[in-house]
């Protein structure tokens, strides 16, 4: 039986990838777009992990990327539910680049997904509530209320 209600510890998850040679742009730095198919991979991976069951991308917030990442560089991505509607799930990934050789980490980017839960037959299926248990998580979900509301408020 699916639990009414998950904290979003119990569907965290962690993405680690060394950056290889053949991951590349012209500039000799990490090719923007693979960032961006690790981020929605572990996103979907944390609401997958929610909901149990299938989920699609609907909505992706601006990506910035505040560093380059470098070849040589392990590539750490941590995702968990920041907020849930009655079929949708927010999440919330932080990008690393870490120097496996020093250990020096730095943060690259935050990026925030929308994903939709669906049952066996492709329709949106109601998710889990996310069980909140610190005033950190509490702000989070209020704040992934707001941007929810705005994401929808474009869509016309
Ligand atoms: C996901 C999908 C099945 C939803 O269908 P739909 O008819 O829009 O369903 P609903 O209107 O019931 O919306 C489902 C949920 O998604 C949310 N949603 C829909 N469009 C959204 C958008 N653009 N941004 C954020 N949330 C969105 C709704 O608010 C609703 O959330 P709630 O249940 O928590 O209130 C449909 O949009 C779809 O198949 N999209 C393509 C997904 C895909 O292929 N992704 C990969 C891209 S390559």
């Amino acid at each position: 039986m699916t639990e009414l209600e998950k904290s979003p510890r119990s569907s965290r998850t962690i993405l680690s990838q060394l950056m290889q040679p053949e991951h590349s742009n012209s500039q000799g730095n990490v090719h923007g777009g693979l960032i961006m198919k690790l981020v929605d991979e572990a996103g979907a991976l944390a609401c997958m992990r929610h909901s149990q069951g299938k989920v699609v991308t609907v909505a992706v917030d601006r990506m910035t990327f505040n560093q380059p990442i470098k070849i040589g560089d392990l590539v750490v991505l941590e995702a968990e539910v920041s907020y849930v509607g009655r079929t949708s799930m927010e999440a919330e990934v932080k990008v690393f680049a870490e120097n496996p050789l020093t250990g020096n980490k730095i943060a690259t980017n935050t990026a925030y997904l929308v994903y939709v839960a669906l049952d066996s037959k492709g329709k949106p299926v109601e998710v889990p509530n996310l069980r909140l248990e610190t005033e950190e998580q509490k702000t989070r979900f209020d704040e992934g209320r707001n941007r929810q509301k705005h994401r929808l408020s474009r869509l016309g």
